[in-house]
């Protein structure tokens, strides 16, 4: 298929058209479970993350993402489980690398494996949710200069124009870019993921392009995406993940520490989610240069805020460590605190932004499922008390369906419904009693 490919005739309705606008109110609300291609998929060669995971102590404990779940080959069985949950919708990422191994040389076997799974989705009456961005690039564009050089953005618009055009058929909900605000911070100022940079203020231009990327990307979206896949008279339903993190003083008492709590919040959280609603990008913080912009793309660029939660840092200014978990509470096996009411806190903020909101992650690091019964129920439990005061919140996407590579942390967190044996991850996937525990609640509320 050709960059720009005509998709096949469908319903032409765009989600700002007024007329359709809200359409997805009428849509069931969505329960489901997230992944991301590096993560399960196994083999991804192409991107900087394999690269940067072959670095002596880029990856707790030495791990490498390698045969990962092999998901790439076991998507049915696992699009089964998901089934066997009874939940109705998935949201997974296609990777770049595969689909675009060098620049402007598109893979269509790799474009009909990603069909395959979308259809496969269809089949089982799950609701395909396709991630463009999770956090790798193909190393070509790695060594481009990524998403720290405005001038690469065309050759991310233009693969989206042609998964748009691929997928479209299959898929209404798209998710952009997942998380700019952490890969901008990781990548660019702690520097503990590729490409491993300790400057904030190349943090802030990488965040400013990423989110200036989901913009042009929703529109390359509307125009290659015309096919209404649901019959809910929508052919797309886009927005980004921004993960939302509580960001509280370490001691409420001391005005330093509640600067620092509250400049962190402001940029981390608030710049970012303004912008995805269509607001002005402006990114500042002490020590880095601003970045002010105002991209014309942005408005009517989300149909709703995706909203990764997990967690709240203590933050200190001073100190060795300047985001702590909260003295005394209980943390997972990654030493977060564990605090799903902070779920209702999150979705509280993001009203503000006065987007539809959908929960694209929320989880939980607990390998021996001691704390993710709990965890999920009381996640829930905010959502329902979020909704009955009004807010509109359309889905949540437990994190995760499998055990994964989980980044700089290696196969250390184990955030799945399902374990994974990772010496032979063709064996069967194990069900934590959680798994059950998710079922019966959304069995629940339907
Ligand atoms: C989020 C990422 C996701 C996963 C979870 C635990 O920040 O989007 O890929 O790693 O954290």
């Amino acid at each position: 298929m050709d960059v720009n490919g005509t998709p096949a005739a469908g319903v032409t309705q765009g989600a700002t058209d007024p007329a359709t606008r809200g359409a997805a109110h009428r849509s069931p609300f969505l329960w489901g479970v997230g992944t991301s291609a590096h993560q399960v998929e196994g083999g991804n060669d192409r991107n900087d993350w394999w690269d940067w995971e072959q670095r002596p102590g880029a990856i707790h404990g030495g791990d490498r993402s390698g045969a990962a779940c092999r998901h790439y080959e076991r998507y049915a069985e696992d699009l089964d489980l998901v089934r066997g949950l009874a939940l109705n919708a998935y949201r997974f990422s296609v990777e770049w690398s595969r689909l675009e191994p060098e620049p402007g040389r598109y893979d269509d076997a790799a474009l009909a494996h990603y069909r395959a799974v979308a259809e496969a989705c269809r089949a089982r009456g799950i609701a395909p949710m396709v991630t463009l961005h999770h956090f790798t690039i193909p190393r070509w564009f790695a060594a481009k200069g990524g998403w720290e050089r405005r001038e690469n953005l065309p050759h991310f618009i233009r693969f989206v124009r042609w998964v748009g055009a691929g997928l479209g058929d299959r898929v209404d909900h798209w998710i952009t870019v997942n998380e700019p605000e952490v890969l901008g911070f990781y990548g660019y100022a702690s520097g503990i993921w590729p490409p491993g940079v300790s400057d904030r203020s190349r943090a802030l231009v990488v965040i400013a392009n990423l989110l200036e990327a989901h913009a042009l990307a929703s529109h390359a979206l509307r125009e290659t995406d015309r096919v209404d896949a649901d019959g809910d008279g929508r052919a797309t339903i886009i927005g980004a993940a921004k993960h939302w993190v509580h960001l509280d003083p370490r001691r409420a008492w001391h005005p330093l520490d509640w600067l620092a709590a509250s400049v962190q919040h402001r940029v981390f959280n608030v710049a970012v989610a303004r912008a995805l609603a269509g607001g002005p990008i402006e990114l500042s913080i002490p020590g880095a240069r601003t970045v002010r912009r105002r991209v014309d793309a942005l408005a009517g660029s989300s149909d709703f805020l995706g909203v990764n939660f997990y967690t709240r840092w203590m933050v200190s200014l001073f100190g060795k460590d300047p985001r702590s978990a909260r003295r005394g509470a209980p943390v997972n096996d990654l030493g977060w605190e564990i605090q799903p009411e902070g779920l209702g806190r999150a979705l509280e903020a993001c009203r503000a932004f006065e987007l539809p909101m959908i929960v694209t992650e929320s989880g939980i690091a607990d390998a021996a499922d001691r704390w993710r019964p709990d965890f999920i129920r009381r996640s829930l439990e905010a959502i329902d008390r979020a909704r009955a005061d009004g807010a509109d919140v359309r889905g949540y996407y437990h994190w995760s369906l499998l055990d994964n590579f989980e980044w700089a942390d290696g196969y250390q967190g184990r955030f799945g419904l399902y374990a994974v044996d990772f010496e032979d991850p063709m064996l069967p996937r194990r069900a934590r009693p959680s798994a059950g525990v998710y079922a019966a609640e959304v069995a629940r509320r339907r």
